[in-house]
């Protein structure tokens, strides 16, 4: 079978480092047609220079980055240097990019690619505020229609928020570009905090991750263990999760992770709780589906693959 074709579309973020290391160890199984930046966890000109740097680390500069938009359609942009630190990828030392930013925008980037690809063809994996996805199916509608599907890290439910007590970060910065997604017909599978959560990382995994010795795998674990340290503030533990990784997971895996096709809506009119993702998990409302919730993942073999996967690389 050849490698399923993703576009990722990121605000790295050491945890959507991870996952576009994963992607990229794994070329028999996923093809990466393009990467987009958004503003999310630190600001676009931050984020798509941070993409591009992972890629050449990975040595895979032969991936450009296409910048998308600079702030959520209709709030102001909310950052989270606070967890990622101010460069978004604190705890590594890469060098700077050697190859130049894509010059067509992100939201074009994302047009052009799935209308030149065969309906059906192009899986999108966003990993920060879905801002690039909602202004692409508003600019161009035929692309909904040809979408895969939309496989990506956000909201949360029976945790409720890491933002604020409702909404989990992805969504809180863009609910109304999640509502766009939401309200697309597009297939959607969400990897919410209900899920993320359980995919924590050990001292003894990033211990294993250092001891790999090459710079991608080294680079990574000190990526990790800055962004680990939010785990003792947050739980009071010495493990944290990878958020973003998940996405890339359930591709490779999806045996490992377990969920259920639910209604699902996203709240944009209360001041207390926009950027909620509200689950009908017992399905009360009686609508019809229109996303995969996944809740629940097998978590040491998902390192296991993180860590083969990652070792593959430079
Ligand atoms: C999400 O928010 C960001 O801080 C992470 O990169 C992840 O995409 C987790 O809530
Ligand atoms: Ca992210």
């Amino acid at each position: 079978m050849s490698p399923r074709k993703i576009l990722i579309d990121t605000d790295p973020g050491q945890d959507d480092a991870f996952a576009i290391l994963l992607a990229l160890g794994s070329p028999e199984e996923l093809e990466i047609v393009g990467v987009t930046a958004v503003a999310g966890n630190v600001p676009l000109s931050r984020t798509a220079r941070n993409a591009q740097m992972i890629l050449e680390l990975a040595g895979r500069g032969d991936i450009t980055v296409y910048p998308g938009c600079q702030r959520p359609m209709v709030r102001p942009l909310f950052t989270a240097e606070y967890v990622h630190g101010d460069s978004g990828l604190d705890g590594g030392d890469l060098p700077e990019p050697v190859q130049p930013l894509g010059q067509t925008h992100g939201v074009d980037f994302i047009i052009e690619t799935i209308m030149a690809h065969e309906p059906g063809e192009i899986t999108i994996c966003p990993l920060g505020p879905m801002t690039n996805i909602a202004m692409a199916m508003v600019k161009e509608p035929a692309i909904v229609a040809r979408i895969r599907e939309i496989v990506f890290m956000g909201g949360g439910f029976f945790e409720g928020g890491n933002t604020t007590p409702a909404a989990e970060f992805n969504i809180y910065v863009d609910p109304h570009a999640a509502h766009v997604v939401f309200t697309s017909g597009v297939p959607l599978t969400m990897v919410p905090i209900d899920c993320t959560y359980k995919a924590v990382m050990t001292p003894g995994w990033l211990k294993d991750l250092r001891n790999v010795g090459k710079k991608t795998a080294v680079e990574a674990a000190g990526m990790a263990e800055f962004y680990q340290r939010w785990g003792n503030t947050k739980f009071g533990t010495d493990e944290y999760p990878l958020h973003d990784p998940c996405v890339i997971g359930y591709l490779l895996r999806p045996e490992l992770f377990k969920g259920r096709s639910c209604y699902v809506t996203i709240e944009i009119a209360s001041p207390t709780t926009i950027g909620m993702t509200v689950v009908d998990w017992w399905n009360v409302t009686k609508q019809e589906p229109n996303c995969m919730v996944l809740r629940d993942l097998d978590n040491p073999p998902f390192y296991q693959l993180m860590l083969e996967r990652i070792s593959r690389l430079p």
